[in-house]
C-alpha cells in the first residue's frame, strides 16, 4: 500500500478536494500506474453533480496516460516501465460478445477488484472505473494499453475518452472512407474529434455545424472543409447543397454524426443524410430525451442506418496505438485538443472554464 494525493468529489455539488488516498499494491490481474496526464472531461463534472450515480465519494479523472509502476500476479499484457493510455473497462475475452469478435460490446468488462480508500478507510468510486486525478492509480491490467512512449502524455491521455469517442464515431461506427461525405453536428471536443477522424479516413467534403463560431474555427483547423453556423443558417438545406456540389445527385451527407446529444440536432442529422446514408449518435442524451416523432415513411424511404457509437466502438488494443502512431507521424493533431496544461489543484477552475466553452480540454499534468 502507498499514500498519494488525489482529487475527490465528496458529496453532490460540493467543490472537489485534493486529499490523501491509500492505493493498494496490485493484486492478481491488476496494475498500479504512475499518472503523467489526465484530461478534464464533462463526465467528471457529471459525477460531481451526482448525475451519474450517488456512489460518493468519487475519485475523479479518466482520460489519462502514465507509466506502469507495478503489476500483480498473472499480468502479461503490460510490464513496469510501459507507457500506457488507460481505458474504461478491461474486456473478459470469454463472453458471447467477445467470442464472436465484438470485444467493444463485452458483457462482462471489469475494473480493479481492490478499492482505493481515504485515510479513514472509506472506499472510493473511481470515475469510469479509472480515477486518474491522482499521482498513482490502481486499475485492471486490461485497462492499460501500451503505446509509443515518444507521445506527449497530455495528448496521449485524451484518447482514453472524448477524443476516441469522436474519432471512433467517424472511422469505426460511421466507417467513413475516401469518396464519402461527412457532416458533424456539434463541434465540442467530441465533435471536432469526429471531424479529425473523418479527415483521417479521407472523407470529403467534411461539413462542421455548430451554433458557436469559435467551435467552427477549431473544426476548420482539424480538417473541416465547410462550416455552418446553425444559429444563422438551416443546416439541413446547407448540408444538402454542399454535398450536391461535390457529388452530382447527392441529397445529403453519406454519414452525419450527431455530437450534441439532443433530439433537435438528431432530427437534423436524420434529414441531412443522403439516401442510404448513416446517422451516428455519439452525443450523450439525458434520460428524459426521446427520439423525435418521424414519419415511418421517411425512415423507410431513405434506407441506410441509424446507429449509436459506444465509446467510438473502439478496441483500445487496436485503436490507441494506431492513433498514437498517426499522431507521431504528424497526421493527427492531438495537441490541438490540449488547450492548457494545469496542476492537480486546478480541477475545480477547469470545470468553470468548461461552462464558458472556451476550452476544448484542460489537462492535468503531474
Ligand atoms: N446545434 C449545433 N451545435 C450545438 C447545438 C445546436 N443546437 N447546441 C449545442 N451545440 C454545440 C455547442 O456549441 C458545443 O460546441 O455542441 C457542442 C457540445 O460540445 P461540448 O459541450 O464541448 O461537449 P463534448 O465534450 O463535445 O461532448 C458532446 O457528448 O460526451 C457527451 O455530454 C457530452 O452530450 C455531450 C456530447
Ligand atoms: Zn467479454
Ligand atoms: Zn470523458
Amino acid at each position: 500500500m502507498q499514500q498519494v494525493k488525489g482529487v475527490i468529489a465528496r458529496a453532490k455539488d460540493a467543490p472537489v478536494e485534493l486529499v490523501t488516498i491509500n492505493v493498494p499494491d496490485p493484486g492478481p490481474g491488476e496494475a498500479v500506474v504512475t499518472i503523467q496526464a489526465c484530461g478534464v472531461c464533462h463526465t467528471d463534472l457529471h459525477y460531481r453533480q451526482g448525475g451519474i450515480n450517488d456512489e460518493f465519494p468519487f475519485l475523479l479523472g479518466h482520460e489519462a496516460s502514465g507509466i506502469v509502476e507495478a503489476v500483480g500476479e498473472g499480468v502479461t499484457e503490460v510490464a513496469p516501465g510501459d507507457f500506457v493510455v488507460l481505458n474504461w473497462r478491461a474486456v473478459c475475452g470469454e463472453c458471447r460478445a467477445c467470442k464472436r469478435g465484438d470485444l467493444q460490446y463485452c458483457f462482462a468488462t471489469h475494473n480493479a477488484k481492490q478499492k482505493m480508500t481515504l485515510e479513514d478507510g472509506t472506499e472510493l468510486s473511481p470515475a469510469l472505473g479509472i480515477g486518474a486525478f491522482i499521482e498513482k492509480t490502481l486499475v485492471a491490467a486490461g485497462q492499460c494499453t501500451k503505446v509509443d512512449p515518444q507521445a506527449r502524455p497530455a495528448a496521449a491521455g485524451l484518447l482514453g475518452c472524448g477524443v476516441m469517442a469522436g474519432i471512433g464515431a467517424a472511422i469505426n461506427t460511421g466507417a467513413l472512407t475516401r469518396g464519402r461525405s461527412a457532416a458533424v453536428i456539434g463541434c465540442g471536443g467530441v465533435g471536432v474529434a469526429a471531424v479529425a477522424g473523418a479527415a483521417l479516413a479521407g472523407a470529403s467534403p467534411i461539413i462542421a455545424v455548430d451554433i458557436d463560431p469559435v467551435k467552427l474555427e477549431a473544426a476548420r483547423n482539424l480538417g473541416a472543409t465547410h462550416t455552418i453556423d446553425s444559429s444563422q443558417t438551416d443546416p439541413v438545406e446547407e448540408i444538402k447543397r454542399i454535398c450536391a456540389e461535390t457529388y452530382e445527385g447527392a441529397e445529403g451527407a453519406d454519414v452525419v454524426i450527431e455530437a450534441v446529444g439532443r433530439p433537435e440536432t438528431w432530427k437534423q442529422a436524420f434529414y441531412a443524410r443522403d439516401l442510404a446514408g448513416t446517422v451516428v449518435l455519439v452525443g450523450v442524451p439525458t434520460p428524459d430525451m426521446t427520439v423525435p416523432e418521424l414519419p415511418l415513411a421517411d425512415v423507410f424511404g431513405r434506407g441506410g442506418a441509424l446507429k449509436s457509437s459506444w465509446y467510438g466502438d473502439c478496441l483500445p488494443s487496436r485503436d490507441f496505438p494506431m492513433l498514437i502512431d498517426l499522431y507521431l507521424q504528424g497526421r493527427l493533431d492531438l495537441d490541438a485538443f490540449v488547450t492548457e496544461e494545469i496542476g492537480i489543484e486546478d480541477v475545480e477552475a477547469a470545470f468553470d472554464k468548461m461552462h464558458s466553452g472556451e476550452v476544448l480540454r484542460s489537462v492535468v499534468v503531474l
